[in-house]
C-alpha cells in the first residue's frame, strides 16, 4: 500500500501546528509530532453513516457501546484481561487522560517518579497539579533503556506513581520484557501504581516486541494505560483516545471525566470504533509503521555517518541525536540558517538536555533536503 504524502501547500493549510508561519517558504518542518501523510480513507463516511439523530442525547459516561466493545477486543489482543467493572473510558484525546491521572494523584502525598525523556504534557500537568517530580533519567550510554540499579536506587515508599511512555517515542525505544517485569515487581513491592502511555504501540518495529504493562498478572489492580489514534492510526485532530483504568480508585477518575465532559461526544467514540475495526485502517497502520522504520533508519544512518551520536529507534517516528551544544540555541540557529525546525531535547525532561528530536514522518525527499 502506498502512503500519500501531502503537498507542502496542503500541509500549510491543514497542519498548522507543525507547518506554522515561522517555517520559511523553502523550509522544512521536522518539529511537532504531526505526520505529513494523509490518514486512512473512509473515516468521514463511517461517521456519517453511523451518526444518527438519536445520538443527540448524552450516551453512556464511558462512550458508546460499540466503541467500548472494540476497545475491549483490542485490550484482549494485547493480553490485557477485562474486569467486571467499567474500567475503560473513552476520552477526547490522550492528552486528557494525562491530566486526569495526574490530577487524581495530586491528592495523595509522595513523589511521582518520571522516566524521561517523556512527552512534555506529563511534566507540565504534573507541575500544574502541584505534584513533586522525581526524575529517572534514561541515558544514551544505555541505548536509552532502563538501568536496573538506577531504577532500584530511586524507588522507595515515598513514590506514589511511576510514569513512563512505552514505546518511549521521543528516543524511539520499546521497553523489553525484563524491563517491564522489573517495573511491575517494584510497583508490587513498594505498592505504587503505574501510569503508562502506549499511544505509539502500533509503531513498534518488526524486530521489537511491545508488552503492555497492564497485561502482567501483578498489574491488574495498579495500572493506568493510555491509547489513542492521532499518530499510528493517522487520525490527528479528531480527538479520540481511551484509557484502561486497572485500579480500585478508577471511579474517582471517571468522576472527573463526568464533571468535565459528562460523556464523550459520539464522534469521539465513532473515530475509536473505526480505528480499531476497519481493515483499511489496519492496512494503513502497517504501511505507515514500515515506512517509519525505513525513515528513522535512514536518518539515523545519515547522522551516524556524520559522526553524530544517536540510537537507532525500535519504534515511533523520531530520531533523538546528541548535539554537544546548547539545544535551544541550536534549534534557533537551525531554523534561521537552514529553515529546518526540530524540537529541543530539554522539553522532554532533564535527560533530553543536549539533544534534539527530529520528526521523520515526512517524505524521503524532504528528509534528504
Ligand atoms: C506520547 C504521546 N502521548 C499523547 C499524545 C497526545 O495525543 P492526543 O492527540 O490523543 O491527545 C502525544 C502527541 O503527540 C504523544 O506523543
Amino acid at each position: 500500500m502506498n502512503l500519500h504524502v501531502l503537498s507542502i501547500e496542503n500541509l500549510r493549510k491543514f497542519c498548522h501546528l507543525k507547518w506554522h508561519d515561522d517555517i520559511p517558504d523553502d523550509g522544512i518542518a521536522m518539529g511537532i509530532a504531526d505526520i505529513d501523510f494523509k490518514g486512512p480513507d473512509g473515516l468521514v463516511d463511517f461517521i456519517t453513516t453511523h451518526l444518527h439523530e438519536d445520538m443527540s442525547f448524552y450516551g453512556p459516561y464511558e462512550g458508546i457501546p460499540s466503541a467500548i466493545e472494540a476497545g475491549n477486543q483490542f485490550l484482549l489482543s494485547k493480553g490485557i484481561p477485562l474486569s467486571e467493572s467499567k474500567n475503560l473510558q473513552i476520552i477526547p484525546g490522550t492528552m486528557m487522560g494525562i491530566y486526569l491521572v495526574l490530577e487524581w494523584i495530586s491528592r495523595k502525598l509522595g513523589e511521582i517518579l518520571m522516566i524521561n525523556p517523556i512527552y512534555p504534557p506529563f511534566i507540565n500537568h504534573a507541575k500544574q497539579t502541584c505534584n513533586t517530580i522525581k526524575w529517572l533519567d534514561l541515558q544514551i550510554a544505555d541505548e536509552w533503556h532502563l538501568n536496573e540499579e538506577k531504577l532500584k536506587e530511586n524507588v522507595n515508599e515515598n513514590i506514589k506513581l511511576l510514569v513512563f511512555n512505552n514505546p518511549d517515542n521521543e528516543v524511539g525505544i520499546v521497553f523489553k520484557e525484563d524491563e517491564i517485569r522489573l517495573i511491575s515487581d517494584l510497583s508490587e513491592d513498594y505498592a505504587f501504581p503505574c501510569f503508562v502511555d502506549e499511544l505509539y504501540e502500533p509503531l513498534t518495529f518488526k524486530k521489537s516486541n511491545h508488552i503492555s504493562l497492564a497485561s502482567l498478572e501483578n498489574m491488574q489492580n495498579r495500572c493506568f494505560t493510555l491509547f489513542g489514534f492521532p499518530k499510528a492510526y493517522g487520525f490527528a485532530g479528531w480527538r479520540s483516545g481511551f484509557m484502561h483504568l486497572a485500579h480500585p480508585e478508577f471511579e474517582a477518575i471517571k468522576y472527573i471525566v463526568e464533571q468535565i465532559l459528562v460523556a464523550p461526544s459520539p464522534v469521539t467514540s465513532l473515530v475509536m470504533e473505526f480505528a480499531l475495526t476497519s481493515p483499511k485502517v489496519f492496512k494503513w497502520k502497517i504501511a505507515f509503521r514500515d515506512q517509519m522504520e525505513h525513515n528513522t533508519e535512514l536518518v539515523t544512518r545519515l547522522l551516524t555517518e556524520n559522526n553524530i551520536e544517536c540510537v537507532r529507534p525500535e519504534g515511533g517516528f523520531f530520531v533523538f541525536p546528541k548535539i554537544e551544544l546548547e539545544d535551544y540555541k541550536f534549534k534557533k540557529d537551525l531554523l534561521i540558517n537552514q529553515g529546518v525546525e526540530v524540537v529541543t531535547g530539554s522539553e522532554f525532561g532533564p535527560a533530553g538536555k543536549g539533544f534534539i528530536r527530529i520528526n521523520c514522518a515526512t517524505s524521503e525527499e524532504r528528509m534528504e533536503k
